[in-house]
């Protein structure tokens, strides 16, 4: 099944961003997802197995169920997966609203970069509290666009990026959802929340930041968007291509780039 509403699509250029995205900010995201040993742990909207590497293996004695509603990116998931030799992930197409498993099936549940785009994070959190143990625990991940600061500062680069906000509500998400974690987790009952803000500040005394955060991860994400931002009216030609320049600027020697992502912990009563 193909979700033509997902914001960013489903090209190859895009299965390479999240794998660059995934690999730039593993020791800022993923420092703490450690999980049980002998858990069985459900990653929802894994898509093309860009973060199901890295957890996979920083949890060799876990079990993980990646699910994604992409039947392209599952395929995608199972052959990188299988390419890196990683044996305790299994994967299977399914819908997070309506999960094709039994109540408190899984030890922990993980999700990241996905509650952004879905129209119900609340519907959407309930589902995965249901296939979820009791005492269990759910890890979220998500950024935030509105945590988006830079120097060279640039109202064209904050119109660009403004670009990516709009389309995204359109399509039912929220790009500033990083925020509203421990209100979204605290509204469906879980307990001992706990939210942490990573941010991600490069410079460049960071270079390979520069290359993996700003280039290839947020203005990459934010330049896949244009054809779209365009043709639909929400900004010119012009503004835009100025937009993506100000924002390669600032992977210049002086230039300076931070954005957070919001981490949340919670457990099921
Ligand atoms: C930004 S990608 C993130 C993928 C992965 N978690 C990562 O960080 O690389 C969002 C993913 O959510 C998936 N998705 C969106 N709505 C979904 C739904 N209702 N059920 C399952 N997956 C969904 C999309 O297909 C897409 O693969």
């Amino acid at each position: 099944m193909k979700n033509t509403k997902y914001v960013h699509g489903y090209s190859d250029r895009e299965a390479s961003r999240l794998n660059d995205q995934a690999k730039t900010l593993d020791n800022i995201i993923h420092d703490d997802t450690i999980f049980e040993r002998n858990s069985i742990v459900l990653e929802a909207g894994c898509g093309v197995g860009a973060q199901t590497k890295i957890i996979a293996t920083k949890n060799p004695e876990s079990k993980f169920v990646s699910v994604d509603l992409s039947e392209e990116s599952i395929l995608e998931a199972k052959k990188n997966i299988k390419s890196l030799g990683i044996e305790n992930v299994e994967f299977r197409q399914a819908d997070i609203y309506s999960l094709p498993f039994e109540d408190e099936t899984f030890d922990s549940v993980i999700i990241c970069f996905v509650l952004e785009h879905l129209h119900n994070p609340i519907q959407a959190l309930r589902e995965l509290k249901r296939v979820l143990k009791k005492d269990g625990i759910m890890m979220c991940i998500e950024g935030d666009h509105g945590s988006t600061f830079f120097f060279p500062d640039s109202e064209f680069a904050h119109r660009a990026i403004n670009c990516q906000v709009q389309l995204q509500k359109q399509s039912g998400g929220n790009s500033h959802i990083g925020r509203e974690l421990y209100p979204l987790l605290n509204s469906v009952g879980f307990y001992n929340i706990s939210i942490s803000p990573r941010v991600v500040y490069v410079d460049a005394s960071r270079p390979q930041l520069v290359e993996g955060f700003i280039k290839n991860t947020f203005t990459a994400m934010i330049e896949g968007v244009g054809e779209k931002a365009i043709e639909q009216g929400i900004i010119d030609n012009s503004t835009f291509e100025q937009g993506i320049t100000d924002l390669y600027r600032t992977a210049e020697s002086d230039g300076v780039f931070s954005y957070t992502f919001f981490k949340g912990f919670g457990t099921k009563m």
